[in-house]
C-alpha cells in the first residue's frame, strides 16, 4: 500500500499529514512554532529555522503515529503560509528572519512600487496592486532599511519554498504561491521580466516555477535520515496555503467556494480565466489546478483575532483548562454559547493586523464598538466570531458585485471545527454552509497534489474527486440571518466612518 503525504507550514505550527488514496487520513502530527515576533505594531517575523525544526519534528512524529514506514510514502506535497521573504547568501544561510504575510511595515514601499510601475501598468503585469501583505514591498523594505543584508543576498524563498530547500536542496516554487509575490505575470503564469527590472530585483535570486502537481526534487539522503522519509520520494510542488487548502476543499469548479478560518480567514474561488477586482479589493492569483486560476478575499486577523483574545484576555480559561486538562479555546467557546446572536448590539471590527479586503488598509486598526455595562466576556468573545465572520461577508459581497458564481459555500481550517462559527458563518452569509468528511485543509489538499505528482490521480479534480466527501450541511436560521443583515449593515459603514481616526492614532503611536 502507498500512502500520501502533505506537509503545510502554517504561521502557528507545521503539520504533517498521512492521506491513503481514498482520501481517508492516517494520521497527523502538528509541530509548533515559537509565536510570531512582532516588535512594533503591524511588524512580524520568524524565524525559518523554526520552520524546518518543526517540519522534521511533525514528519517524525506522523511516521511514528501511524506506523507507516517513509518507504511506504509515495510522494510528499508542500503547501504553506504566503508572502513572506526569505533571504539566503550565496553558502544559502538565512540573512534575517522572515518578513511575514501579515508584516505591514511595507506601505512606503508600495506607494514607490505603484509610482514607479504605474498603477494600471501594475494591475496589467500583476493582476493585483501593490500591498503590504505581498512579498515584494516587503523585499524593498529591506533593500531600503538593512542595505547590507540586501548587498549579501543571493535567493529569495517563499517560506515553505525553504521547507523544500531543506528537504531536496532544490530552488523551487509554485504558481499559486508565486503569484502573492507581485513579481509574477499571473496571466502567463511566469516570472515578470518586466516587473523584476522596473524594481531592479536580480532574476537570478528567483526560484524556478512550476505547476502545483509537478515533481521539484527528491528527499536527499541527509534529509532520509533525520526525517525518516526515504531517500529519492519524489517532493511535488504544492502550493500556498490558499490553493493547497482550496484543492482539499474540493474547489477545482466553478461555483464551488470555500470560506477558511485559519490565522488569516479567506473566501475563494475557482475561476477558468484570470478575473479582476478594478478595485484591486480581492486578489486574482493561479490556481494549484494546472492552467486556471482563482480570487480571493482575505482577512488578516481571523483565528488570530480570537488567539489575540485567548493570550492576552483568556488567563482565567487558561488556568482553568490547564487544572482540568481541557484546550482554552474550547472553554472560550463555550463562553460565547452563553450570549446572544449579536452579542447584545456588540460590534468586533478583526483589524489586529491591518486589513486587506475590502480596505486595503495597512493602518487599519481594530476593536469592539457598542460597549455598554450589561455586556459581559460572552458577548466580547461572540462578538470576535461574529465580527470575522462579516469581514468574510464582505469578500462573499463583492464576488457578488463581479458576478462570480457561489453555488456553495465549504468551511474549513480550525475555526470552523466549532459549531457556533459553523453556525454564526451560515447565518452571517445567509446560506448553506457545507463541511468536509476530512478537515485538515492546506496539508490535506498538499497530500492530494502529491498524489497527482506520483501518478496515483490522474489530474486534481479526479484527485478531489476520489478523496473528498461531504460531512454535514449546516443550514441559516431565518431570523438570525435577518438581525445579522442589519447588523452587517452597521458593520460595513463602520470602518470608512472611522477610517480617518485609524490612521491619526496610527501616526501618534508610530516610533
Ligand atoms: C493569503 C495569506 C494568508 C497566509 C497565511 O493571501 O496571506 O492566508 O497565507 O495563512
Amino acid at each position: 500500500m502507498s500512502y500520501l503525504m502533505g506537509i503545510d507550514v502554517g504561521t502557528t505550527g507545521t503539520r504533517a499529514v498521512i492521506v491513503r488514496p481514498d482520501g481517508h487520513v492516517m494520521g497527523a502530527a502538528t509541530a509548533p512554532h515559537q509565536p510570531i515576533r512582532m516588535e512594533r505594531p503591524g511588524w512580524a517575523e520568524q524565524d525559518p529555522e523554526d520552520w524546518w525544526q518543526a517540519t522534521v519534528l511533525g514528519v517524525r512524529q506522523v511516521l511514528d503515529q501511524t506506523g507507516i514506514k517513509g518507504s511506504e510514502i509515495a510522494a510528499v506535497g508542500l503547501s504553506g503560509q504566503m508572502h513572506g521573504v526569505v533571504l539566503l547568501d550565496g553558502a544559502r544561510a538565512v540573512l534575517r528572519p522572515s518578513l511575514i504575510w501579515c508584516d505591514q511595515r511595507s506601505d512606503k514601499q508600495c506607494e514607490w512600487i505603484t509610482s514607479k510601475v504605474g498603477a494600471q501598468k501594475l494591475i496589467r503585469l500583476a493582476l493585483n496592486p501593490a500591498l503590504t501583505g505581498f512579498s515584494a514591498p516587503k523585499l524593498l523594505w529591506v533593500r531600503d532599511h538593512e542595505p547590507a543584508i540586501w548587498k549579501c543576498a543571493a535567493h529569495f524563498l517563499l517560506p515553505k519554498d525553504y521547507v523544500r530547500l531543506r528537504l531536496t536542496g532544490e530552488f523551487a516554487t509554485d504558481v499559486a504561491d508565486a503569484s502573492g509575490t507581485l513579481l509574477f505575470d499571473v496571466a502567463k503564469r511566469k516570472w515578470s521580466k518586466q516587473l523584476l527590472s522596473a524594481l531592479d530585483i536580480n532574476p537570478d535570486w528567483l526560484p524556478r516555477v512550476y505547476e502545483s502537481p509537478e515533481v521539484t526534487g527528491q528527499i536527499t539522503a541527509e534529509t532520509a535520515i533525520i526525517t525518516g522519509l526515504r531517500a529519492g520520494t519524489p517532493v511535488a510542488a504544492g502550493a500556498g496555503d490558499q490553493a493547497a487548502s482550496a484543492v482539499g476543499n474540493g474547489v477545482v469548479l466553478p461555483g464551488i467556494t470555500s470560506a477558511t478560518l485559519g490565522t488569516s480567514g479567506v473566501i475563494f474561488a475557482y475561476t477558468e480565466q484570470p478575473k479582476l477586482d478594478p478595485q484591486g479589493r480581492i486578489h486574482t492569483f493561479c490556481h494549484a489546478v494546472p492552467g486556471k486560476w482563482h480570487v480571493m478575499g482575505v482577512t488578516q486577523g481571523a483565528g488570530l483575532s480570537l488567539r489575540w483574545f485567548r493570550d492576552e484576555l483568556g488567563a482565567a480559561e487558561a488556568w482553568y483548562a490547564s487544572r482540568v486538562g481541557a484546550d482554552p479555546y474550547e472553554l472560550i467557546l463555550r463562553e460565547a454559547e452563553s450570549a446572544p446572536p449579536g452579542s447584545g448590539g456588540l460590534l468586533f471590527m478583526p483589524y489586529l493586523m491591518g486589513e486587506r479586503t475590502p480596505h486595503l488598509d495597512p493602518l487599519a486598526r481594530g476593536g469592539w464598538f457598542g460597549l455598554t455595562a450589561a455586556h459581559s466576556r460572552a458577548h466580547l468573545i461572540r462578538a470576535v466570531l461574529e465580527g470575522v465572520a462579516f469581514s468574510l461577508r464582505d469578500s462573499l459581497e463583492i464576488f457578488g458585485e463581479l458576478k462570480i458564481p457561489v453555488h456553495e459555500i465549504r468551511v474549513s481550517g480550525g475555526g470552523s471545527r466549532s459549531f457556533l462559527w459553523r453556525q454564526i458563518q451560515a447565518d452571517v452569509y445567509g446560506r448553506e454552509v457545507v463541511s468536509l468528511r476530512e478537515a485538515e485543509g492546506s496539508a490535506f489538499g498538499a497530500a492530494l497534489l502529491a498524489g497527482v505528482a506520483s501518478k496515483t490521480y490522474a489530474s486534481v479534480p479526479e484527485a478531489a474527486q476520489q478523496a473528498i466527501q461531504v460531512r454535514e450541511h449546516l443550514l441559516p436560521q431565518a431570523s438570525n440571518v435577518q438581525l445579522y443583515d442589519r447588523q452587517y449593515d452597521v458593520y460595513r459603514q463602520f470602518y470608512p466612518a472611522v477610517r480617518k481616526l485609524a490612521h491619526e492614532l496610527s501616526a501618534v503611536s508610530a516610533p
